[in-house]
């Protein structure tokens, strides 16, 4: 099945196009291949064996100051000639919204231990320009305001990571003062008069009386590594004393994120959780971070390339991506080995492919690269394993949003275009909020013949290594029933074979299938991507209903897709 319109493009032929998601959500209709052949995959259903609801929050976003993540990407100013709304860019506020996008997490990352939050307020002329962590000068024109203004207009909520690294406590205290303290005269004590509090009176000169509600807090980042070089101990000791007490202007408990392991390493859980409920006054984890980036062997070039893959790289990329399942479960497993810790749930602020050097948009533009369609299919695997560990992944954050990693939005100066990643994160929004429900999938499954070799991340070793996988299910991904619609379930599969369509024979458990509709990306060729010259190359096709055949659904898959059937139950 080809859906895609033109040949592949290089992506430095740009052309100017700023015309977002406009038409990439404009789709085209194709008709679901519903036939009455053999089946060589199954999938059965089973709405009576819940898993949990699937937190909203799973589709979330992450912005950095990082190469150009938010000057260009995020920010272009008020005065640019690029569509902008109070200098943010019209395009980006668009596609997050397309997404819905629910989380937006700033400032870093790494930057986020080095940033001192005052150094962004007041006056942008007056504003410190300072070295900032990626060997880049930022010129704090973008700061706590515009980013707040940015979430305003998503319609998103803020989730801040604070300095642990650099700033003291009291820093981080006063920072959670100036967000959330309301405008006006508190009464602090019966015998003492009521005064404005200081935060919220220099936020409101500072343009908004109203308080910011932050109730998402990260305690720092990677503390194991850019954020301090700490030991599980030392980390332990710091979230106490950065949470011990925290201003509160809300019955509703801020939620803080304790800075989780560096890939896969259960040891740094086990030793953070020891340490941190050893002591019994600890009493305000709400989450912990996990960071689990994909790339591809090292056996040719550390990392991978973006855009030149082969079969075997693409298969062992998807591989290990699929591992994002065991690292939630080894850590799930791990917090649960501590007794008397609350419900902590998992919160994976940083995920995705992750390749080597040679596809950014310029030297400016640190760590941005391309995504194609096997990005695609990552994300699809990546959503899917959320959903079916939808109790124990509370927050799951995309890196980066724009021109980074994992983006689901490139742009350059007036050019601009959505990714393959985009129109997934699109595709999956029936999920949220719905009850994700067992299911199990019956395919062969794919040998990974590089499952044996090493791997490193974006050129660094220091994330976690994985022990290797030989193996790729030959069909993915998850089922669930949203809310109040018993008779209605939404299915979310991953096709990764390259050149095998896959007949199969949907089943519901208890229940048959009456109608179905969905959406399909697929492309011929794994390579594809969207680039300025080209920004509608790769884009979904609106699935067209076939014929329901003795209560089970007939459908086939082509080969390296993702697709989302909505079904009607009879
Ligand atoms: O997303 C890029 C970087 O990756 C982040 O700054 C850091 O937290 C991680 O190592």
């Amino acid at each position: 099945m080809i859906l895609k319109g033109t040949p592949q493009q290089t992506r430095r032929r740009f052309l100017k196009s700023s015309a977002l998601a406009a038409s990439a959500m404009a789709l085209p209709s194709l008709p679901l291949a519903s036939q009455s052949m053999q089946a060589d995959a199954h999938i059965e259903i089973l709405p009576g064996d819940p898993i949990g609801t699937i937190s909203p929050e799973i589709y979330s976003h992450f912005i950095e100051h990082l190469g150009g993540v938010i000057y260009d990407g995020v920010w272009v100013g008020e005065n640019s000639k690029i569509p902008n709304e109070g200098g943010i860019r019209k395009s980006f506020i668009d596609t997050m919204r397309a997404v819905k996008a629910p989380v937006l997490r700033w400032p870093g990352g790494c930057f986020a231990d080095s940033y001192d939050w005052r150094d962004g307020l007041g006056a942008a002329s007056k504003r410190p320009a300072r070295a900032a962590f990626w060997d880049q000068q930022d010129s704090n024109r973008y700061g706590l305001h515009e980013f707040m203004r940015t979430c305003r207009l998503i319609g998103c909520k803020p989730y801040l990571a604070a300095n642990i690294r650099t700033q003291p406590a009291r820093d981080f205290y006063e920072e959670i003062e100036y967000c959330n303290a309301p405008a006006g005269d508190l009464s602090s004590h019966s015998a003492a008069p009521a005064m404005p509090n200081a935060g919220a009176a220099q936020r409101a000169a500072n343009g908004d009386k109203q308080p910011f509600d932050v109730s998402l807090w990260g305690v720092g980042n990677e503390s194991w590594g850019c954020g301090g070089n700490m030991t599980p101990e030392e980390y332990a000791a710091a979230f106490r004393r950065y949470t011990a007490w925290t201003p509160s202007y809300s019955d509703t408990p801020l939620r803080f994120v304790a800075v989780g392991p560096n890939g896969d390493d259960v040891n740094w859980t086990e030793r953070l959780f020891k340490a941190l409920y050893a002591n019994p006054e600890r009493r305000k984890l709400w989450g912990l971070s996990i960071h689990y980036y994909t790339s591809g062997s090292a056996a040719k070039f550390a990392a991978g390339d973006a855009l030149q893959f082969s079969n075997d790289e693409y298969y062992d990329l998807l591989t290990r991506g699929s591992l994002m399942d065991k690292v939630i479960n080894d850590h799930w497993l791990a917090m649960g080995s501590t007794p008397g810790q609350p419900n902590v749930k998992l919160v994976v602020d940083e995920w995705g492919a992750w390749y080597g050097k040679g596809t950014e948009l310029g030297s400016n533009y640190n760590l941005s690269q391309q995504s194609t369609m096997r990005d695609a299919l990552l994300t699809g695997i990546t959503f899917d394993i959320f959903q079916r560990n939808a109790e124990k992944v509370g927050v799951a954050a995309v890196a980066q949003s724009i021109n980074c990693i994992h983006s689901l939005m490139l742009a350059q100066g007036d050019k601009f275009t959505v990714t393959p990643t985009f129109h997934v994160f699109q595709m999956y929004l029936p999920h949220r909020g719905a009850t994700s429900v067992r299911t199990e999938f019956t395919a062969s499954s794919i040998d990974n013949p590089l499952g044996n070799t090493p791997i490193q991340v974006g050129g660094n070793s220091y994330i976690g290594q994985i022990a290797p996988v030989r193996t790729l299910s030959g069909l993915s991904g998850s089922a669930s029933v949203p809310a109040g619609q018993p008779k209605q379930l939404t299915l979310s599969v991953v096709n990764p074979h390259l050149d095998q369509p896959k007949t199969t024979e949907i089943r519901v458990r208890g229940a048959s299938v009456a109608s179905a509709t969905g959406t399909v990306l697929a492309s011929h060729d794994v390579h594809d991507h969207n680039d300025f010259v080209n920004p509608g190359a790769v884009r979904p096709a609106k699935a067209v209903t076939g014929a329901a055949s003795g209560g089970r659904w007939m459908h086939t898959f082509p080969p390296a897709s993702v697709t989302t059937l909505l079904l009607t139950l009879s």
